[in-house]
């Protein structure tokens, strides 16, 4: 984390746990628990039932609310789904995108990801792309080139300019999908040449805009390993799952962000 031109990240992405009242507990908590540097943004991710309760009970910290996905379209015939502009309506300004487990899990495909990408920056939230390798892709030794393709889908014909017009930015997140709820951190320096890698693509397509974009780590960050992730110097953030439903761990990881 070095470059002055990008304000630390610590964002917590509580999956699916927690009840409303849980989830405005654990808000709270970490709100008035956490000391947050001028520097550092912090972001939560709830669940959907609970956007707007915390939302309304972080109101006046420094502590933001994200959406864990959402669909392209503002309204329509989409069971279960929700729009971006419904997650702007809850009061968040942020949105995961592509997590591992939606494109894993329930199948979403970087054509997806585009458009979810480009929903949320015209929304005027702040997408979080998240880009990452399986085991079986990083010991083929293809873990570059499915960054590669992921980052490309991601953007599709998006310029460096609509990613800054829109909103606050675009945010990326390196998440080795072996490495998420293993315990299994990637290597400080593995991250760093993963982060490097994003970093350079970011630049062949959006020119100086690359000096902008956060790029965040994720997989197993706890309190211990969270400050030498972040020093490295293309790392801007984490994006934190199970330790960010324990108050005081992820108050710890905020503060390593300094
Ligand atoms: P863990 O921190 O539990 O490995 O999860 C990482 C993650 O998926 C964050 O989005």
């Amino acid at each position: 984390m070095t470059s002055p031109s990008r304000r630390a990240l610590i964002a917590g992405n509580w999956k699916m746990h927690r009840t409303i009242a849980g989830s405005v507990e654990l808000a709270r908590a970490i709100a008035d628990g956490a000391r947050i540097g001028a520097r550092t943004d912090v972001v939560v991710a709830p669940v959907a039932t609970a956007l707007a309760a915390v939302a309304t009970a972080l109101r006046g910290t420094a502590v933001q609310v994200a959406g864990q996905h959402c669909h392209w379209e503002d309204q329509g015939a989409f069971t279960g789904e929700i729009s971006a502009e419904m997650l702007a309506d809850a009061g968040c300004r942020w949105c995961l995108v592509g997590h591992s487990e939606r494109r894993h899990l329930f199948a979403e495909t970087d054509a997806m990801v585009h458009r979810k990408t480009v929903a949320v920056l015209r929304r005027g939230l702040v997408p979080i792309v998240c880009v990452g390798e399986t085991l079986a892709e990083r010991e083929g030794g293809v873990t570059f080139e499915v960054l590669r393709r992921q980052w490309q889908g991601a953007i599709g014909d998006l310029t460096g300019d609509d990613a800054l017009r829109f909103a606050g930015g675009l945010v990326l997140a390196y998440e080795p999908v072996w490495a998420i709820g293993t315990g299994r951190t990637a290597k400080a320096s593995d991250a760093q040449a993963a982060h490097a890698y994003l970093r350079d693509r970011i630049r062949h397509d959006f020119g100086d805009v690359a000096d902008r974009v956060r790029i965040l780590y994720g997989g197993s960050v706890k309190p211990d390993n969270a400050a030498e992730l972040l020093a490295q110097p293309d790392v801007d953030g984490l994006l934190v799952g199970g330790a960010s439903l324990d108050a005081a761990g992820f108050s710890r990881i905020i503060q390593a962000a300094g």
